[in-house]
């Protein structure tokens, strides 16, 4: 390991930042030995902070209905041979339901911008979900909406808000998104939920068509100001209806360096091992973990609409991803020395 790079590591972790310069050392001076560097600090770190735990979010992919067209999903509007769905709230209920029964006390609601789930609707949603389990969190992932929105289900209780912000490059937002989707407004959006009090998570597809390093220190140094609680972090992965389809998939080592990389960015940020990183590589959850990330999401949507909610090819919907498997997950965490722990788990520093 160069002088050079332990001092830039230790930059990192001291200040908090770093510059665009060294950012880049960094990203294109990615060999093994630094990624096992890296991941060795972010584990420590991790450690420190939250404990040899992992924290489970109960996902829930309510509606695979969506109003963009953003041009690497599945589920954009353009897809005609999506077979579209949406849950009802007692199927919905359910969810919870069963996922309380197995230990779940964070439950995320995801779906598509589906014009159907009215703010009003959301409300109801959120405000049931709340009455019935008051001691879990719940995290809402529904896109981009009027402040006036957000503030309306931060009041009915929801408690976080995932919306990646994709590529916080200009120019390479345009390329992944039609010209009605701006980044100006998806920061704006952030921006809001971060101001009412949301635990906010941003993050970015690795690997996106187009993405080059420049853009990729946008993006920590965006991470840097916005200071989000967690940040998702997965490997873009074609589907085939989709303008992307021929395109290649994002590398699973970039992933895991930047899991890692993200960590000594931020050590109190929940950072899922995503379902797109367990699809890209056998164990891939695992070897999130190991490289700083301390939240999974298994899925407790519906066995009948899981493999309707494909944003990518080849998305994994049985095995250790699945809620019922629960088992098997926990036994794969411990076999790497992680607990699968039942709790809020809660921004450290709230
Ligand atoms: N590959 C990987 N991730 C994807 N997402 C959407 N489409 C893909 C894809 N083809 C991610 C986006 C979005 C999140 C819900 O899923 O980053 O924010």
């Amino acid at each position: 390991m160069s002088r050079e790079i332990e001092r830039i590591l230790d930059l990192l972790q001291s200040q908090g930042r770093l510059s665009r310069e060294q950012w880049r050392f960094l990203l294109e001076n990615r060999s093994k030995e630094l990624a096992a560097e890296v991941f060795r600090r972010a584990s420590s770190l991790r450690d420190q902070v939250y404990g040899k735990r992992v924290f489970i979010r109960g996902l829930i992919e309510f509606t695979n209905y969506c109003r963009c067209d953003c041009r690497y999903c599945g589920i954009r509007r353009s897809n005609r041979k999506a077979s579209r769905y949406r849950l009802t709230k007692e199927e919905i209920l359910g969810c919870c339901e069963a996922g309380y029964e197995l230990g779940f006390r964070t439950f995320v609601l995801q779906g598509g911008e589906d014009p159907y789930f009215t703010d009003e609707r959301v409300v109801e949603l959120i405000t049931a979900i709340k009455g019935r389990f008051p001691d879990c969190a719940l995290t809402l992932s529904i896109g981009e909406k009027p402040r006036e929105s957000y503030a309306a289900f931060r009041q009915a209780g929801a408690d976080r808000y995932l919306l990646r912000h994709e590529t916080a490059n200009e120019a390479h937002y345009e390329l992944l998104h039609p010209k009605e989707q701006t980044l100006k407004n998806r920061m704006e959006c952030l921006k809001n939920l971060k101001k009412l009090g949301y635990q906010t998570g941003a993050g970015i597809m690795v690997g996106s068509p187009g993405q080059t390093i420049d853009c990729l220190i946008d993006d920590l140094v965006y991470l840097t100001e916005l200071q989000p609680e967690m940040v998702g972090i997965g490997p873009f992965i074609p589907h085939h209806d989709t303008p992307f389809r021929d395109e290649s998939a994002g590398s699973v080592e970039l992933t895991l360096y930047l899991l890692g990389l993200v960590r000594l960015l931020l050590p109190r940020v929940l950072l899922p091992a995503t379902t797109a990183l367990g699809t890209a590589a056998e164990g891939g959850r695992e070897l999130g973990v190991k490289a700083g990330a301390n939240v999974v999401m298994p899925n407790l949507s519906p066995e009948n609409v899981r493999e309707k909610y494909l944003l990518y090819d080849n998305k994994i919907h049985t095995g250790k991803e699945a809620a019922e498997c629960l088992g098997a997950l926990k036994e794969s965490m411990a076999a790497i020395g992680y607990e699968v722990v039942v709790d809020r788990g809660d921004f450290a520093g709230l």
